[in-house]
């Protein structure tokens, strides 16, 4: 590409903008995510949602899913398929297929499928006949393993030898708490949805007016990298007589959670409460990506009454996602932030200073991890931070502790952190109740 005269990538004298015209690039290891490219080779080593359980009827359901074309169908069994979208065949799209009692049959010459990709039936050929033996012998139709948890579907597009365990998180088994899936679709590159997560600092000024007064301070920020995919960005915020320490969370390569959305202000005092949302965020193609989560609802989470399709929105992006471009100016969400920076961002012309410290974290390990992997090293997978069900550290304390004049408030926040962050990370030799018990018990006693 020529670029224009006057382009200077270190010209920021005032009214650069001539110079300043140059065309950036998004960082490709981060942002292409299709078969054989580092990064789409990477999430393929992890199971995603790709789908709502609730809202596959009877007819198959033509899904994208990191940039590949696919057949979701549950078969007359109840046994659900993931499939190539096209018969091997003559390539007909098997979204016109037939549910069968044992897999997917293709509308165009009845090619009969089971739900791995074995051919059942050429109903075409004669029985026995030498083509139709090679062809249930020697072929078979691309297929990925699904499985239903809680109403998501999940799937694994990664090589079948190297299918790692699908990883149960703490948060999946809460008593009482009530799970609803939700999909949240955005028109950009996935990186642009997740850094979010691990940007507590975008809370302060984005959200402050969408759930609480709470929420517009910006606190002492901290960040930690643990366990190689595990990233915590955490804000401690004084609100009046408390303190409030929020916990975000993401573990690689996608999965991600927080603190409540509606339930925490800081108001009230709060030992581990739990997030909002679970959440993946899922890349369609390059250029589109869905966040598939459960919204949490009980006393751990957030209240009932936004057990709606609009609480979850809410949750979700800080705003309903349906409003006038006139409301979306007025009150943007986390909608508008990152779909305005375009379909995939231009990375280059980014300027990150020390509040980004967690995108760099996270965006740094995945690029290793990318590299690792096309060096034949598989990457590290949530099962390997912990012994079956896995910690995870998402969420809300609130501390009652009083300003005292003469001291140094931004010392003690920092303090309070630590001895927090500590009894959490704590926590971790134990399992389920026994462990949230050792933990809130833990955070009691700091004051
Ligand atoms: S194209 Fe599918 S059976 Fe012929
Ligand atoms: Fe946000």
């Amino acid at each position: 590409m020529t670029e224009i005269q006057g382009a200077d990538r270190t010209n920021f004298d005032a009214f650069c903008g001539y110079h300043q015209t140059w065309a950036g690039q998004p960082d490709p290891l981060l942002t292409r995510t299709g078969p054989g490219t580092p990064c789409g080779e990477f999430l393929r080593r992890y199971w995603h949602p790709v789908f709502i359980a609730g809202e596959l009827g009877d007819q198959p359901k033509l899904i994208k899913i990191l940039g590949e074309e696919l057949v979701l169908f549950r078969d007359r069994s109840g046994r659900y398929g993931l499939v190539h979208k096209h018969c091997p065949h003559r390539r007909a799209s098997l979204e016109y297929g037939r549910c069968e009692n044992r897999g997917i049959r293709c509308c165009y010459h009845g090619w009969l499928f089971d739900i791995d990709g074995t051919v059942l039936d050429l109903p075409g050929e004669p029985e026995n006949s030498r083509s139709a033996t090679n062809v249930k012998s020697k072929m078979r139709l691309g297929a990925y393993p699904v499985r239903e948890y809680r109403g998501l579907l999940f799937a694994y597009l990664g090589p079948a030898s190297e299918t790692p365990e699908f990883p149960i998180y703490d948060t999946f088994e809460i008593p009482e708490m009530v799970m609803t899936p939700y999909a949240a679709p955005f028109e950009c590159n996935w990186i642009q949805v997740l850094d979010a997560i691990v940007d507590p600092v975008h809370t302060a000024f984005l959200h402050h007016s969408q759930f609480s007064d709470g929420f517009g301070v910006l606190g002492e920020i901290e960040f930690y990298h643990r366990d190689r995919i595990r990233f915590l960005g955490t804000a401690t915020r004084r609100v009046r007589d408390n303190v409030w320490v929020r916990v975000n969370e993401l573990i690689l390569p996608n999965f991600t959670q927080s603190g409540a959305a509606f339930a925490t202000d800081g108001s009230r005092v709060k030992y581990f409460g739990r997030s909002a949302f679970t959440r993946w965020v899922v890349p369609v193609d390059d250029h589109r990506c869905i966040a598939y989560a459960w919204g949490n609802f009980g006393d751990r989470g957030d209240p009932m009454e936004w057990n709606t399709p609009e609480g979850m929105q809410i949750i979700e992006q800080g705003e309903l996602i349906d409003r006038t471009y006139e409301e979306k100016q007025a009150s943007p969400g986390d909608v508008e932030a990152v779909e305005g920076m375009g379909r995939i961002s231009d990375h280059e012309k980014e300027y990150l200073v020390s509040g980004d410290r967690g995108v760099v974290m996270y965006r740094t390990q995945i690029k290793k991890l990318c590299r690792s992997l096309q060096r034949g090293k598989p990457p590290p997978q949530p099962g390997d931070l912990g012994e079956g069900v896995i910690p995870t550290y998402g969420s809300d304390t609130v501390i009652r502790c009083q300003e005292e004049a003469g001291t140094d408030d931004a010392e003690v926040l920092r303090d309070i952190n630590a001895r927090v962050m500590d009894t959490i990370f704590a926590g971790d030799a134990l399992d389920g109740a026994a462990r949230d018990h050792e933990i809130i018990r833990g955070l009691k006693t700091i004051a």
